[in-house]
C-alpha cells in the first residue's frame, strides 16, 4: 500500500509501512518506532498547500498519520489560540511569555489531538475497539472521539482520579474500570487485557498517532508566533526560514508524550528549512513524584521509577516513565536543551489562583504545575526576562453531578497490595471479574454506512456485544449462517436485496429462522407490508423516531 510516510524502528532501523494494528517492529518486535516523512518533498510542497487551508489540526495532514480523515468524527481539534500573558509577563518582567490554550479545545486539553488522530486512524483501518490507561484527561478526550466515531472504549483509571471526571468518561458511554492501585499499576492492567482479548492498546509515546499528533502543537505554535511577532530575524550561516519559534516551550509532564511529540515536531521544521531551531524544552513535574526531573539533575540517562507518587494532582502521577525519558532526554540535548524542573503542589495551586485572578484564565492543576514551573525558572534565571516562552495551559472539563448517572456505571479491580510479590497472578485474577468473552451476537444490518456507525455505537456504550456489521441483504444472509447471532437488527429499504426479501432467506433456512429480528426503518409501511412483518419480526423501529436507550431497551429486552 502506497504511504506518505514510512515507520522507523528506533531499535533495529528497520522501515515498514504503517498499520495502527501492527504495534511493533516486525524485524526485532521493538514499540519504539517513528513515523518518517519525505521532508525534501514537503519543504516545498506544504508551504505552497497551507494558505487556503483552516487553522485546525488536519492543516497538516501530509505530516499526519491518516490518510483521509472523516469529518463526521471532527469535534474542531487543534488550531487552539496562542494567547499574550501580559499581566503574568509584566509581575515576572518577561514582556513574551505566551500561552496555548488547549482549554479550548473539545473537551479541554491537549490529549484531544492524540485522541483525534488515534480514532481517526484507528477508524481508517476497521478497528473498532480500544483500551486506554489514563488519570483522567486521556480517557475523556477519548471517550468524546470513540462517541462520535463509534468506537468501543475500555477505559482503566487509576482510582486516584477524581470522582467528578471518572464520572465524566463514564456519561461518554465508556466502559470505565476503576483500578484501585497506582497509575502504573492502571497501565500493566490494561496492557493485560488488551492482550488476552487482542484489542488496540494506547502505548502513549510508543503510539505512532500518538507523538504524531503532538506535532500539530509546535506546527501550530512556529505560524501564531511568526503572525503574532513577525519573522524570525536572519542568523548567520543559516538560510532565511519562514517561521518563527519560541525560545523556550513548557509543558506539565507525567509519561512524556507531550514534550516528546511537541520536539519532534519542531525539529521537523527544522529539517524542512520552515524554521530555523528548536525551543529549549523545559518539561515540569509535581514535587512528590519527579522522576524526570531528579535524574536530570544528575545528568543520568535513566529514571529511577517512583513506587507511590505523594501528589494531590493525579494528573501527573506516571511514576515510571521508562525509555520515555530517556529518549526524551537524548533528543533535547541533540537539539536546543532544555530542562527538568519540579514544584510543589501548594505552588501549583498559588499558580493557578494566579492565573485566573491575574490573566482570567482557570487552568486545571497539571497546567499550574507548568505556570509554576515557569515562575520558578525565571526566579531562578535559568529563563532569561527577555526570551520568547510558550507554556501548555489545560483547563477543566464538566464536573459531572454524582446524581446523573447512578450507580454502577463502573467496575473495580482492587489489586493485591504486595504486586511486587504475586504480580502476575493478582493482575489475571483481578482481570477475570472484567467479564468474560461470550458476548451475545449482534448483525447490524444496513446500506447506510452512517445508520450501522449510529447503531454500532447505541450498543457499544451499554452491555457487552459482539458486532457485525452487513451493508448489503446477501452480506446479511451470509453472516446470519455463518456467525448464528443472537440477534439481528435489520434495514428494509436496500437496494439489490431489500430487508424483506433477507427475512424470506432466514425463514427458509432452518438454521436461521429462530433469530430473533429487529426492524429499524425509515419506510412508512404499507397496510400489506406491516401484514408481511407480522409474526416473523420481534420489533419495528422507525428511523428519526427513537433515542438511543429505546433501541437499547428493545436489545436487552429480546436477548434476556
Ligand atoms: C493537563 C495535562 N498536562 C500534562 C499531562 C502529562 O502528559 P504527558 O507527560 O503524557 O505529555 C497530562 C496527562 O494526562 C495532562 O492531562
Ligand atoms: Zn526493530
Amino acid at each position: 500500500m502506497a504511504s506518505h510516510f514510512i515507520v522507523e524502528c528506533l531499535d533495529c532501523g528497520h522501515k515498514a509501512p504503517y498499520f495502527p494494528g501492527t504495534p511493533a517492529c516486525p524485524h526485532c518486535g521493538s514499540n519504539w518506532r517513528e513515523a518518517r516523512y519525505d521532508y525534501d518533498d514537503l519543504a516545498h510542497s506544504l508551504p505552497l498547500q497551507l494558505p487556503g487551508r483552516p487553522f485546525d489540526i488536519w492543516r497538516y495532514r501530509e505530516l499526519l498519520p491518516v490518510r483521509n480523515p472523516n469529518s463526521d468524527f471532527s469535534l474542531g481539534e487543534g488550531g487552539t489560540p496562542l494567547i499574550r500573558a501580559t499581566n503574568l509577563g509584566m509581575m515576572l518582567g518577561c514582556p513574551n511569555i505566551y500561552i496555548k490554550d488547549e482549554r479550548q479545545g473539545p473537551t479541554a486539553s491537549f490529549k484531544d489531538r492524540q485522541a483525534a488522530i488515534t480514532i481517526a486512524a484507528l477508524k481508517e483501518s476497521g478497528i473498532n475497539e480500544m483500551v486506554v490507561a489514563s488519570t483522567g484527561n486521556v480517557a475523556i478526550s477519548y471517550s468524546a472521539y470513540a462517541a462520535r466515531a463509534g468506537i468501543k472504549l475500555w477505559a482503566f483509571l487509576t482510582s486516584l482520579v477524581p470522582a467528578g471526571k471518572m464520572r465524566e468518561v463514564a456519561l461518554y458511554g465508556t466502559q470505565v474500570i476503576k483500578v484501585t492501585g497506582s497509575y502504573d499499576q492502571a497501565k500493566q492492567v490494561a496492557a493485560e487485557f488488551a492482550k488476552q482479548r487482542g484489542i488496540f492498546l494506547d502505548l502513549g509515546p510508543r503510539s505512532i498517532t500518538c507523538i504524531e499528533s503532538m506535532k500539530t502543537i509546535a506546527f501550530e505554535i512556529s505560524e501564531q508566533l511568526t503572525a503574532l511577532i513577525g519573522p524570525p530575524p536572519s542568523i548567520d550561516d543559516h538560510p532565511d526560514t519562514p517561521w518563527r519559534t519560541p525560545d523556550w516551550y513548557i509543558q506539565a509532564v507525567s509519561g512524556g508524550l507531550g514534550p516528546l511529540g511537541v520536539i519532534k515536531g519542531f525539529s521537523e521544521l527544522a529539517q524542512m528549512n520552515l524554521v530555523a531551531r528548536v525551543p529549549k524544552m523545559a518539561s515540569i513535574q509535581t514535587e512528590g513524584c519527579a522522576p524526570m526531573a531528579h535524574a536530570w539533575k544528575q545528568d543520568r540517562e535513566v529514571a529511577t521509577p517512583i513506587q507511590s507518587p505523594h501528589t494531590l494532582i493525579s494528573t501527573l502521577s506516571t511514576g515510571d516513565p521508562g525509555r520515555a525519558y530517556t529518549l526524551l532526554r537524548q533528543k533535547m540535548k541533540k537539539a536546543s536543551g532544555g530542562s527538568f524542573e519540579f514544584v510543589s503542589d501548594e505552588d501549583a495551586f498559588r499558580a493557578m489562583h494566579l492565573m485566573a485572578k491575574m490573566e482570567g484564565l482557570s487552568v486545571e492543576p497539571a497546567a499550574a504545575v507548568a505556570f509554576a514551573g515557569l515562575i520558578k525558572m525565571v526566579r531562578s534565571g535559568m529563563i532569561k526576562q527577555n526570551e520568547v516562552i510558550v507554556v501548555n495551559c489545560s483547563g477543566h472539563t464538566m464536573p459531572i453531578e454524582r446524581n446523573i448517572l447512578g450507580e454502577g456505571w463502573s467496575r473495580n479491580i482492587v489489586l493485591p497490595s504486595q504486586m511486587e510479590e504475586s504480580q502476575e497472578e493478582g493482575l489475571l485474577a483481578a482481570l477475570s471479574k472484567v467479564g468474560t468473552d461470550r458476548f451475545p451476537r449482534i448483525v447490524i444490518v444496513d446500506d447506510n454506512p452512517d445508520v450501522r456507525r449510529l447503531i454500532r455505537r447505541i450498543l457499544q456504550t451499554q452491555g457487552e456485544y459482539t458486532l457485525f456489521e452487513a451493508s448489503t441483504g446477501i452480506e446479511a444472509v451470509d453472516l446470519a449462517k455463518k456467525e448464528h447471532p443472537n440477534l439481528i437488527i435489520l434495514d428494509l429499504m436496500m437496494p439489490e436485496m431489500d430487508g424483506f426479501a433477507v427475512m424470506d432467506a432466514l425463514q427458509n433456512n432452518p438454521d436461521t429462522t429462530d433469530i430473533p429480528v429487529i426492524v429499524v426503518t425509515a419506510k412508512e409501511l404499507t397496510a400489506a407490508e406491516k401484514q408481511r412483518l407480522q409474526g416473523h419480526i420481534q420489533s419495528l423501529m422507525q428511523k428519526g423516531d427513537f433515542l438511543s436507550d429505546d433501541l437499547l431497551d428493545e436489545v436487552r429486552a429480546l436477548l434476556r
